[in-house]
């Protein structure tokens, strides 16, 4: 073990002059993607990965050494992921030529594995596209063209495998890369290579075949030797966003972060994003030295001539040439999680630099991924990839994905669970709010509750059908209404005949029958109102979603806790039957959830206790709540 860890240690130390490509290979098991990668690992002369495999974990043991930078990148890509807590299966291999080093993600090629696809691709390069020379161009050839070319990769090698099956025929070769050529022109690849090879035998891999004169372009691993597919970053416009800042006495403050694009010299105008403010860069701190520049992808500390409004999260970036801050994208989406997205939900939204809670406004549509044909829904479902709009609660500053991966990419994070549910890629910014401000009136929410003489609130009401909620909202009502306060009851059934009557009881249906009524709720509480909703609303995020839309002692969630049994027994409209006999499809408690609140304000137990108790438990609360 320890002669096997010394040994990769030191052929580690050999490469890490080398510049580093990272590749995905994209491709079936029959078109010979492991035969291939087998091959270019044994012949490059690899370390097996078992041996990395042992080096990985000795270091986990062990701590990781002082600046073994290569060791580093051969498990950043799965560090990331961990990051995220995204646990997606995709094996990265390490190998190395004389001439470069490399990382291959290798994904497996089937549908339900997209979003391991999807994962691979993001910190690919190239993409290594097989076709099998006897089947030629096929629909998941197209499909991981496709994922390719959308998570921004812009070099592609068309493998054409298996040529000694066909006698090294060229026009079988020619037929073929035409075909891909023909697909590939509605894609965004810059360069596609094809070479004919046969990965069985050896042919035009590392060696040159002697089968295919025909062939003037590179090997497989000629090509991957030479593609010039790093973007020069480092001429387009200065980005740096803020990992930390760096305190450590009074007297000096510095930005510390790695520059994701262009260059910064000392005496340049920076910007801070999002605050907008300007200074200049006194100096650049690369560990102890002072630099005159530095460049993208370097890890520096920038000290500035002024103070300014600056922290982790934000963004420096040149002067003339800010970022755009928005709060409004089109994106494109990678479903993967189990649990659909849906249109209306509320996310989490995470960038590198940070986390913010962001709406799923729309989801245009997605896409046939093997055809490119846009279907439309209101539904992500797990390995779907689509096209939606996204809201979050501030500007922040980003590029467009196409133009920088690491400023224009994303994760959508489930509020509850905390996990990965989609990869997001920013197209651009949605321009409608600029230009619509919020009207600034002088007869405002507190007006209204002076002269109303009661603060202004909604009463969520959420429970089972038949829990009795509008029983309680109904009594509770007539008692306040009774002492003066302006009431009005927004209530599921009547609500659907009117403002809602598009809606039916699916999953979406439901979240965009919430998201309105919690907006009305909303302009009721403005207009100093205390409303009554009486809703199952059965989903946490739409409830917690209306809670944010209020201020904090506006919101009051009343849970209308009766069994299912007893609600069922009561059944008063008589759907439980209805819904048991399968007549009623998505009923909830029968075949669709309910969420339970878990820190309602106040929790009624209307399977036991009487309206009027219920009615008087609320009473008793909002009497208690300091008005
Ligand atoms: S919610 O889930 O979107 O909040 P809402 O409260 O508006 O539902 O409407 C529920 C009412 O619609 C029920 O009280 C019941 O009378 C009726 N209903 C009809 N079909 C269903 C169903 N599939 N699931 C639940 N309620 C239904």
């Amino acid at each position: 073990m320890n002669d096997i860890t010394a040994n990769v240690d030191k052929y580690l130390e050999e490469q890490s002059s080398l510049d580093l490509l990272r590749f995905i290979t994209c491709g079936s098991v029959d078109d010979g993607k492991s035969t291939l990668i087998g091959r270019m690992l044994y012949e490059a002369q690899l370390i097996f990965e078992d041996q990395v495999a042992a080096l990985m974990n000795e270091s986990k043991h062990h701590g990781t050494q002082d600046g073994d930078i290569d060791f580093a990148l051969l498990v950043d890509g799965l560090a990331a992921e961990r990051e995220q807590g995204i646990t997606i299966d995709v094996a990265y291999r390490f190998f190395a030529t004389d001439h470069r080093k490399f990382i291959v993600a290798d994904t497996p090629g089937h549908e339900q594995y997209t979003r391991n696809m999807a994962t691979g691709a993001s910190t690919a390069d190239v993409a290594v596209i097989l076709v099998d020379a006897q089947q030629g161009v096929l629909t998941q050839t197209r499909r991981h063209s496709f994922i390719c070319s959308l998570l921004g990769i812009k070099h592609v090698a068309l493998a054409v495998n298996k040529m000694d099956l066909v006698d090294f025929d060229r026009d079988i070769y020619d037929a073929i890369v035409r075909d891909y050529e023909a697909f590939a022109a509605q894609l965004d690849f810059e360069h596609i290579t094809a070479i004919p090879l046969s990965a069985l035998e050896g042919d035009n891999v590392v060696e040159r075949s002697a089968k295919t004169p025909w062939h003037s372009g590179p090997t497989l691993i000629g090509f991957l030797e030479t593609v010039d597919a790093h973007r020069s970053l480092i001429d387009e416009s200065f980005r740096m966003p803020v990992q930390w800042v760096n305190r450590p006495d009074r007297t000096f403050r510095g930005f510390s972060g790695t520059i994701v694009s262009g260059r910064v010299s000392r005496g340049d105008t920076v910007r801070m994003l999002p605050s907008g403010e300007v200074a200049n860069v006194d100096d650049i701190i690369l560990y102890k030295d002072s630099l005159p520049e530095a460049v993208a992808d370097q890890a520096v500390t920038i000290t500035l001539d002024r103070e300014v409004d600056c922290s982790r999260g934000d963004i420096i970036v040149a002067s003339k040439d800010p970022s755009e801050v928005a709060d409004q994208f089109e994106v494109n989406l990678v479903w993967m999680d189990q649990e659909p997205g849906h249109h209306g939900r509320a996310y989490w939204l995470k960038t590198s630099t940070t986390r913010i809670n962001a709406t799923l406004t729309d989801i245009k549509y997605k896409y046939n991924i093997n055809t490119l044909e846009h279907l439309s829904t209101r539904e992500m479902e797990l390995n779907d990839i689509g096209v939606a709009t996204i809201s979050v609660d501030r500007g922040i500053p980003f590029e467009p994905y196409d133009s920088n991966r690491s400023l224009g990419s994303f994760v959508l994070i489930d509020r509850y669970t905390n996990s990965t549910v989609a990869a997001g890629m920013i197209n651009f910014a949605l321009r409608r709010a600029k230009n619509i401000h919020q009207q600034k009136l002088v007869v405002d929410k507190s007006a209204r509750e002076a002269m109303n003489g009661h603060k202004a609130r909604v009463l969520w009401f959420t429970g089972l059908s038949g829990s009795g909620k509008s029983s309680v909202a109904d009594a509770l009502e007539q008692q306040l209404h009774k002492r003066g306060i302006r009431t009005y009851i927004l209530d599921g059934d009547n609500v659907r005949h009117g403002l809602n009557q598009d809606l039916g009881f699916s999953d979406a249906d439901r979240i965009e029958n919430i998201r309105r009524v919690a907006e009305m709720a909303r302009l009721m509480v403005d207009a100093g109102v205390v409303v009554l909703t009486s809703f199952i609303s059965p989903f946490r995020a739409e409830r917690d979603m209306a809670r944010r839309l209020m201020d904090a002692d506006e919101f009051v969630e009343i849970y209308v806790d009766t069994p299912l049994e007893e609600a069922e027994r009561r059944d008063t409209k008589g759907l439980y039957a209805k819904a048991r006999r399968g007549e009623l499809p998505n009923f909830t408690g029968v075949d669709s959830a309910y969420e339970a609140p878990e820190n309602p304000e106040i929790h009624l137990h209307s399977g036991e206790d009487s309206v009027e108790i219920c009615v008087g438990q609320i009473v008793a609360y909002l009497d208690s709540a300091s008005d």
